[in-house]
């Protein structure tokens, strides 16, 4: 199976389980705005990174699921809340006009809440040992927290003072939740292996950045119909970014040197790690 046919067969595990581990019961606008967002699409390339990773080391689906849908509910609140006027003020969002101005303000900021509590909701009901949960739950809980990407996202408010304070901050508001994915596809592998656990770790920081690179460079260069949110935004509201502060070049030199370091941690997997591997390259070619 080539990378795109894995891709392709990836996401399709990550939508069928997004869809039946999704809030159901409750109010139906709540739920119709909880919905529009988590259905508009999106890459899933956190869920789908925790499955490659889980699936790489030996482990199975049904383990790594529940940890991958959560992070993938808790990064879907996180773009709703870093959409509203208060925030980055973006009205599209995923190729549709982002949640609070479908649905308006309030609602899109219980639907982020909701999104939140219900991904800890469902990785307490993962089918695996209670120990996998608790060490789940400390990572994603930190990650998607002060220390991780709601830190990130404060220091974004204030704005990065200079380029190594920007990748820090890139680190914390994007890096960490894809951090965690790759932590809990080897917690849900069962490998306890600590020189797995750090090339894993490795792998993934230096992806969490140029990740973030990446999405800097689209806001110049992007086109608006391909990534389905606003181009130009950045630059527009002020917001200090890779680009503000390397260039364009110096910002596409930044993303081959951290996809070349990603790839590199890859080493000790050999062939099993192909997946991964091509995975930095399709985040670092992407259009969207
Ligand atoms: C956008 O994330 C926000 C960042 C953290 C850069 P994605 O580019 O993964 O957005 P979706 O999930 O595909 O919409
Ligand atoms: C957002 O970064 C990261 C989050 C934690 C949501 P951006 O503000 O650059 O993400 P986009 O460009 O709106 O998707
Ligand atoms: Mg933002
Ligand atoms: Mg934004
Ligand atoms: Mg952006």
């Amino acid at each position: 199976m080539n990378f795109k046919q894995a891709l392709s067969e990836k996401t399709d595990i990550v939508n069928s389980y997004l869809t039946l581990l999704a809030p159901k019961n409750a109010d139906e606008r709540l739920l119709c705005a909880i919905n529009y967002s988590l259905n508009a699409g999106g890459k899933r390339i956190r869920p789908i990174l925790a499955l490659s990773v889980c699936q790489m080391l030996g482990g199975d689906e049904k383990s790594v699921m529940h940890f991958a849908c959560a992070l993938e509910y808790i990064h879907t609140y996180s773009l709703m809340h870093d959409d509203l006027p208060c925030m980055d003020d973006d009205d599209l969002r995923r190729g549709v006009p982002a949640c609070h101005i479908k649905f308006g303000e309030a609602m899109a900021l219980l639907a982020g809440d909701a999104l939140l509590n219900h991904a800890f909701e469902v990785i307490s009901h993962a089918p695996v040992p209670a120990a996998m949960i608790v060490d789940a739950l400390k990572v994603i809980s930190t990650a998607g927290g002060v220390g991780g990407m709601i830190g990130g996202q404060a220091r974004d408010l204030k704005g990065a003072t200079a380029l190594d304070d920007l990748i820090s901050l890139h680190g914390l508001k994007t890096g960490a939740i894809i951090s965690a994915a790759a932590k809990v596809g080897v917690i849900a592998s069962g490998k306890k292996d600590e020189t797995i656990q750090s090339a894993i770790a490795s792998y993934a920081e230096s992806l969490g950045i140029a990740f973030q690179i990446k999405d800097d460079i689209l806001d110049v260069v992007g086109n608006e119909q391909e990534i389905g949110k606003r181009t130009g935004h950045d630059a527009s509201s002020g917001k200090k970014t890779f680009v503000h502060f390397a260039g364009l070049k110096g910002a596409h030199d930044a993303l081959e040197k951290y996809t070349k370091r990603a790839k590199s941690s890859l080493q000790m997997f050999g062939e099993k790690g192909n997946f991964l591997y091509s995975f930095a390259d399709y985040l670092l070619g992407r259009d969207n």
